[in-house]
């Protein structure tokens, strides 16, 4: 290592001189978010290997007032990830630990570097299963998705990451090591720290474990995917399978992302024609749940349908909903807007929205999809510059009007904080705000992120 960097130096010795990268080509994919949107020179890229190294690298970089950025898969989509300007980027990645499953308590205790895949593959060799599922779980780490409270397709369920939660290991700005591992399923003795570290952003402190809740491997599966020409009749739909105990996962998705995805994907529309409007339903169950998923749909009203509990045909309909991320990411750099709406405006939204935007910003183009259960829609946009903030202003200002949050799973990251204000009162923002200088005073911990 040739650098003067006397930081850099510092940490050499604490993590080895391979784990401080200096040399911009080992920085590029530290630099750089998975949409290309968010990028920025860092000061250089530390790796740490475990806790007591990630301790010791915050207390130097506490030390020498050195910003850092925190950063698990790099697959966090609000610019959270990735440095802003001369910050040192805290690769998790290496904390990878995986602790026997403890089949008594139904937990388990992963380092922050473990993918969701990983995670996913350690508890099904003992019979389990993980309650958040995500389409990035080959990326995405444990660290990574707890820092921003990650949801997906399985919330309905079983709740976003907080509700996973049982106990979290992490590192505060100055090097203290909070450590609340105690495999206890009640622990009503003060402040919920892994609930606030939980969707925290780095903000707060560096997530170096966590004790996570399991839930019974389900492995049978009936899968439905039906075709409407209307969003109400989607949502009546919705209101048909929710009291359906199995079900695990109800989606929404329009033409214009299943055209886009069969192209890209090189995949036939799921059915003769293209329609306008797509809900998958998922239930998962013991034993095959295609009886109750088939009742609840009796006599319901949908313009086409594929339903199947086989494993293959389940992924490929699956990809119809999956792979919209990907296919979206293919066509340019969007603006992606993860928003929530109070299901009983979700229809208006839907409706309103592409009219809104082609209104004040025609050449927006708008693809929608999401977890339509949690009245959470994906409003992609493409075709403006990454800087181009017009389409972000007329979206979020009109879920703002309806009720909604400008951020329903993906964070506020820095794509969004000038934005944070329309569904968070100025009261709830300053009591973040102390909550941040409380534990990191000198503002070293992501900054920039949530508040701007
Ligand atoms: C998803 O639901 O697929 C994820 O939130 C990723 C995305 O919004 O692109
Ligand atoms: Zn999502």
């Amino acid at each position: 290592m040739s650098s003067p960097d006397p930081l850099a130096e510092r940490l050499a010795r604490v993590v080895g001189p391979a784990h401080v990268l200096l040399d911009s080509d080992l920085r590029a994919s530290y630099e750089t978010d998975w949409t290309r949107r968010y990028h920025g020179n860092s000061r250089f890229v530390v790796r740490p290997a475990d806790t007591a190294e990630v301790a010791e690298v915050m207390r130097l970089c506490a030390e020498a007032g050195a910003p850092v950025v925190p950063q698990g898969g790099n697959t966090g989509l609000v610019g959270g990830g990735v440095p802003r300007g001369g910050e040192v980027v805290v690769s998790l990645q290496r904390l990878t630990s995986l602790e026997p499953v403890d089949s008594t308590a139904g937990e388990v205790t992963v380092g922050a570097g473990v993918t969701l895949a990983q995670l996913q593959e350690h508890v099904l060799a003992a019979g389990f299963g993980f309650g958040v599922d995500i389409a990035s779980r080959d990326s995405a780490t444990i660290g990574g998705m707890i820092a921003t409270n990650a949801g997906g397709i399985r919330v309905l369920r079983h709740g976003p990451m907080r509700a996973q939660l049982v106990g979290i290991e992490a590192v505060r700005a100055g090097g203290t090591v909070i450590r609340r591992l105690p495999g206890l399923t009640k622990d009503n003795t003060g402040y919920d720290l892994p609930g606030l570290l939980a969707g925290s952003e780095g903000t707060l402190a560096l997530v170096t474990r966590a004790r996570l809740r399991l839930i019974p491997l389900l492995a049978a599966r009936a899968t439905a995917l039906l075709a409407f020409d209307s969003v109400a009749g989607a949502l009546a739909v919705l209101a048909r399978v929710r009291a359906i105990p199995s079900l695990e996962a109800v989606e929404i998705f329009f033409r214009e992302g299943v055209e886009l995805v069969a192209r890209h994907a090189g995949l036939p529309l799921p059915f003769a024609k293209a329609y306008p409007t797509y809900l998958l339903v998922e239930c998962t169950a013991r034993n095959d749940p295609m009886p109750d998923l088939a009742a609840a749909l009796d006599g319901a009203k949908f313009l086409d349908s594929a339903l199947t509990s086989g494993r293959q045909q389940r992924d490929a309909l699956w990809a119809y909903r999956e792979r919209h991320t990907e296919s979206i990411n293919a066509e340019g750099i969007p603006h992606k807007l993860d928003v929530a709406l109070p299901l009983a405006r979700l229809e208006e939204f839907a409706g309103n929205v592409r009219g809104r935007l082609a209104a004040s910003v025609p050449e927006a183009r708008p693809i929608l999809f999401g977890h339509v259960a949690d009245g959470n829609l994906h409003v992609n946009v493409l075709g403006l510059e990454p800087d181009d903030d017009r389409a972000t202003d007329v979206i979020l200002r009109y879920v703002a009007e309806l009720g909604g949050s400008i951020s329903a799973e993906h964070g506020v990251g820095i794509a969004k904080t000038r934005w944070l204000h329309l569904t968070r009162s100025p009261e709830d923002i300053a009591t973040m705000r102390a909550l941040k200088q409380a534990l990191d005073p000198a503002g070293i911990l992501n900054p920039g992120v949530i508040f701007g």
